[in-house]
């Protein structure tokens, strides 16, 4: 082999690893975000979450509310109000859902009854089999 066609494969090697090294990353960050991590499930006992109680906990990184809403059964809600992020409290006596940040309140449903927030509250999908309350993206 003589020098130069040596030293133009060595370039050509440089070159091509040089497009790996720096082209992963960019094409990392042009590449579409995966969809949400929806397929987590969390499973709760029915037992924790009497009649009227709720539960909060993290779901797929979010906070949320597990309500046992009395005669209508359980639902999961985001806890993030719709207005500017700030997390929703329960409000067991008056059965509904509020804000502290603006006063935003919603029902139980998670629909705005009053305040600022522009949308009603993300509902989660949940499944009550048996004695328990799956709490996720079902199918
Ligand atoms: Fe909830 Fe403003 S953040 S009412």
């Amino acid at each position: 082999m003589q020098r130069r066609s040596f030293l133009k494969s060595v370039l050509a090697g440089l070159g091509a690893a040089a497009v790996a090294v720096l082209g992963y990353p960019v094409m990392r960050f042009l590449a579409p975000l995966r969809s949400a991590v929806a397929t987590e499930k969390l499973a709760i006992s029915k037992t924790d979450i009497p009649s009227g109680d709720a539960k909060e906990v993290i779901y797929n990184d979010k906070p949320i509310i597990v309500i046992n809403r009395r005669g209508k059964g359980y639902i999961a809600l985001s806890r993030v109000c719709t207005h500017f992020g700030c997390l929703v409290m329960y409000d067991k006596e008056q059965g509904r859902l509020v804000c502290p940040c603006h006063a935003g309140i919603f029902t139980l449903e998670g629909n705005v009854v009053s305040g600022p927030p522009p949308r009603p509250l993300e509902r989660i999908p949940i499944e009550v089999t048996g004695d328990m309350i799956f709490v996720g993206y079902i199918g």
